[in-house]
């Protein structure tokens, strides 16, 4: 072979190769629930489209970690795109406003007033609500309410049952004086007062529809504007986002460049020559190639270093009872796959914040992240000399 064929042989291994380190950072694709859950589910009519910084994380092996943006991680269940709230739990998401970047959220059950009963907090969330309406709850027994609900008041129908009636009233109809103060209505006991409740819009909002969370960062909302798309800007562990118009196309356009602007072919050889042995690594195996990527990640960086195996199997696990008896009573599913526990499997703790998973998925979780997926505690290596 002539020297130029072999230098060109060279080159173009070199041009795969450089396509290889441009799709590390190509533009995430876009995700949708339904059709098998793992988030590649074909659009699926009415689920909610999800981009960047956005991820759906069910399907942990084929996880893009430069896809994924700290706390705005989805999971899927069946149809429905969940987020879970640091402490508040699980919530729908209904919808998704890039160009405005809000989001949409609904109790999975559609009953949100229980979940103000619980104390919605959005603390230790990228997300904020800042207008919250204080309501009282009440408790009616329904003969004597009989269907009449008193003005200003409301029915709560996901907490009322065939005895009962719950209602819910603004509270400061029962506490300004300036309003026109109401009784509490005989037949009725209070429930709560000062229930806290994030009203955006009109004031039964947040009781009769969607709650509407609002992030700042990152701010994708001018690539959204300009038809663009947003991503990380570096192809390392830093959050900077960034747009881009074509994805791939102008990366692999830069490399072009740079290539080209070597000018001399020795240089060109040497960077070649480096190129094809990287091209040897990366593009015989496009898993393997994602798995080294990912343990670089791991081991230049503490944001998103996972856990060893001695450490993961030294958090205490506990068997689910015949009877089905949870370790803690309202909490029987696997906040990771959104299933239910059933007897006899076994679920493990992260004994720092006391989150129970299955072990099966928490495994997993925990070989790709030193967190807690729910309340994203750090954790750390179990050192070996303790
Ligand atoms: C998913 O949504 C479609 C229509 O949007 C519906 O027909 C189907 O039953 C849903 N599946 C689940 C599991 O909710
Ligand atoms: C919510 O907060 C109230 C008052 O701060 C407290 O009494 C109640 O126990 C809390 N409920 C839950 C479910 O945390
Ligand atoms: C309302 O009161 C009844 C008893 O009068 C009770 O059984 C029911 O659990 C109460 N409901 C709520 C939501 O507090
Ligand atoms: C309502 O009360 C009736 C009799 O007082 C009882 O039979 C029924 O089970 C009650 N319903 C609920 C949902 O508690
Ligand atoms: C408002 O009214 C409720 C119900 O009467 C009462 O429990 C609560 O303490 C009052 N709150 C204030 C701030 O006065
Ligand atoms: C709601 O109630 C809480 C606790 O009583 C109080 O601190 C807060 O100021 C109230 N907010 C509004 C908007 O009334």
């Amino acid at each position: 072979m002539a020297t130029s064929q072999i230098f060109l042989l060279f080159f173009l291994l070199c041009m795969s190769s450089l396509h290889g380190i441009a799709t590390s950072i190509e533009n995430c694709p876009v995700q949708y629930c339904g059709l098998g859950g793992d988030g590649n589910g074909g659009g699926g009519g009415s689920s909610v489209p999800v981009k960047f910084p956005f991820q759906i994380i069910n399907n942990l092996e084929s996880l893009n970690p430069r896809c994924r943006y700290p706390r705005f991680e989805l999971l899927c269940s069946g149809n429905k795109t969940i987020l879970v709230l640091p402490r508040s739990g699980l919530f729908t998401v209904r919808s998704i406003d890039y160009n405005l970047q809000t989001l949409d959220i609904n109790d999975p059950l559609n009953c949100l007033p229980k979940r103000f009963l619980d104390n919605f907090s959005l603390e230790d969330s990228p997300f904020e609500q800042k207008i919250y309406g204080n309501f009282t709850f009440l408790n009616c027994s329904s003969s004597s309410s009989s269907n009449h609900v008193p003005e200003h008041h409301r029915t709560v129908a996901c907490l009322s049952s065939e005895n009962y009636t719950v209602l819910a009233v603004p509270s400061r109809f029962y506490n300004e004086t300036k309003l026109p103060m109401l009784p509490v209505p005989s037949s009725c006991e209070v429930i709560r007062a000062d229930v806290m409740v994030p009203v955006s819009g009109g004031y039964w909002n947040g009781l009769e529809d969607d709650i509407r969370l609002s992030w700042s960062d990152p701010h994708c909302a001018p690539c959204e504007y300009r038809g663009e798309v947003c991503r990380f800007t570096n192809d390392d562990t830093s959050l900077v986002v960034g747009c881009s118009n074509s994805g791939k196309e102008s990366v692999k356009y830069d490399a072009i460049i740079i290539v080209i602007g070597f000018g001399t072919p020795g240089a060109l050889f040497i960077v070649a020559l480096g190129c094809y042995l990287c091209g040897k690594v990366w593009t015989h195996d496009p898993q393997r190639h994602r798995r080294r990527q990912t343990t670089t990640e791991l081991s230049t960086s503490t944001v998103v270093a996972s856990l060893d195996k001695p450490t993961i199997e030294s958090y205490p696990k506990t068997i689910v009872g015949v009877s089905g008896r949870q370790p803690k009573p309202n909490d029987n599913t696997c906040p990771i796959c959104l299933c239910r526990y059933k007897p006899k499997q076994t679920l493990r703790t992260i004994p720092k914040c006391n989150h129970y998973f299955h072990a099966y998925c928490i495994d997993k979780w925990l070989r790709m992240n030193a967190s807690c997926p729910v309340c994203r505690k750090r954790l750390r290596f179990k050192s070996p000399f303790v």
